[in-house]
């Protein structure tokens, strides 16, 4: 069943009225400093919405896993900082995130006005989907918005607890403008897509992704695969993959998902191989089948790049998740800034193209073409959850519409 979203909520009626918004800001720090702020920056449509119609805006999130204790390198006063920047309502940093303190700061706002809580990790009851915790947060607002599609799969207080607890109590738990459009691109590419359909999966392994693998392989009209995971597949072919990555355990599986899939998967034809996995290490380019023993396996090969290619100039629907190679060294990048380029350029000729991951939306972000991109998911567990056609919490307790 469809969840509700914020869009259906008449703005005319959010004046003065108190909405708790759950956002993922959970955004990669150096020290204090803000590396990535695409989660925040995502997260903005929503709040310039409800705090632009009058509402008193609270924001929850977490940042990295303190474990239930108050810990300042993980505070989110720098990310208030940055929506200061960035947002044209004034925004307040509250140094707490539940208790009688938060209650009066919530109680002391003025219309339009934002409040981004303290770490809801701080507390260890939201990990723990403590329900009084979840209550107490549902007895501030007159209406809950979920926005944070980055933590939907978890079954956390400020996540799913909170929506529930909202019902509960006779309100309405909606879907965000950000978590809308996640579940409208990434379920759209699964459940409707034009074809042709190619998935991209890459990363170090395929028992991280088995069950996206699972998933997609009955929809997909081609899986191209790269990354490590590449490897434990070529190794079950009884190719020599040298001293490169592989998940011996896994073999058996691979094999299995070969024969399945059969010409549907395509692996490497080529790789950029070397002798360490480091910046500076020489490289060479070899056909899969003249790997050395003591070669490593960095990217895929000019061979490949070609091949993958053509098969995504040819697509209409691309989902993409994890690099080609170890895309964070300039010698090994590549393959994986290869298939970004195809990916938009399938785009500027009318394909949807959709990425998951953490990795792949860096990937894009260097190769210059996140605006040609259809959509870049800011989920990474999640996303990757949800192509492997999991219920997401977060989502499953949200009001149903209609
Ligand atoms: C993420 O970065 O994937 C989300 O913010 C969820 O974080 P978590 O894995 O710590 O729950």
């Amino acid at each position: 069943m469809s969840k509700l979203t914020l869009d259906r909520i008449e703005a005319s009626g959010l004046r003065g009225r108190t909405v708790l918004v759950r956002a993922d800001l959970n955004v990669p720090m150096d020290g204090s400093r803000i590396t990535d702020d695409q989660r925040i920056v995502a997260s903005l449509p929503t709040l310039r919405h409800l705090a632009g119609a009058g509402a008193r805006v609270v924001v929850l999130s977490h940042l990295g896993r303190p474990k239930g204790k108050v810990d300042p390198a993980f505070s989110l006063a720098p990310v208030a900082a940055r929506l200061r920047e960035l947002l044209p309502a004034p925004v307040r940093f509250v140094n707490g995130s539940a208790g009688p303190d938060v209650a009066r700061a919530v109680a002391s706002l003025a219309d339009g006005e934002v409040a981004l809580l303290e770490n809801t990790r701080f507390l260890a009851g939201d990990t723990d989907n403590d329900p009084r915790l979840a209550e107490s947060w549902a007895s501030l607002a007159d209406l809950f918005v979920n926005d944070a599609f980055g933590a939907a799969h978890r079954a956390h207080a400020s996540t799913s607890g909170l929506a529930e607890a909202v019902r509960r109590e006779g309100g309405r738990a909606v879907a965000g403008f950000l978590m809308a459009r996640e579940l409208r691109f990434l379920g759209g590419a699964l459940l409707h897509p034009e074809r042709p359909f190619v998935a991209v999966l890459g990363g170090a392994k395929i028992s991280g992704k088995i069950d996206v693998i699972e998933a997609l392989l009955p929809r997909v009209d081609r899986l191209l695969v790269g990354g490590a995971m590449a490897n434990t597949f070529l190794k079950a072919l009884g190719l020599d993959v040298g001293d490169s990555l592989v998940e011996d355990d896994r073999l058996e599986m691979a094999r299995e998902l070969l024969e399945r899939a059969g010409e549907r998967l395509l692996l490497p034809v080529d790789c950029v191989v070397a002798p360490e996995v480091a910046e500076g290490s020489p490289t060479r380019v070899a056909d899969r089948s003249g790997i050395g023993t003591h070669d490593r396996i960095v990217d895929i090969g000019p061979g490949t790049r070609s091949a993958f290619s053509e098969v995504l100039s040819l697509a209409r629907t691309i989902v993409w998740n994890g690099p080609m190679g170890v895309f964070e060294v300039d010698a090994f990048a590549q393959g994986t800034l290869a298939v970004a380029r195809a990916a938009a350029d399938a785009c500027d000729r009318g394909a949807t193209a959709v990425l998951g991951g953490g990795d792949s939306a860096a990937a894009a972000e260097r190769a210059g073409v996140v605006d040609r991109l259809t959509h870049v998911s800011t989920g990474g567990g999640a996303s990757l959850e949800f192509l492997a056609g999991a219920d997401l919490p977060g989502v499953t307790a949200l009001s149903d519409e209609g």
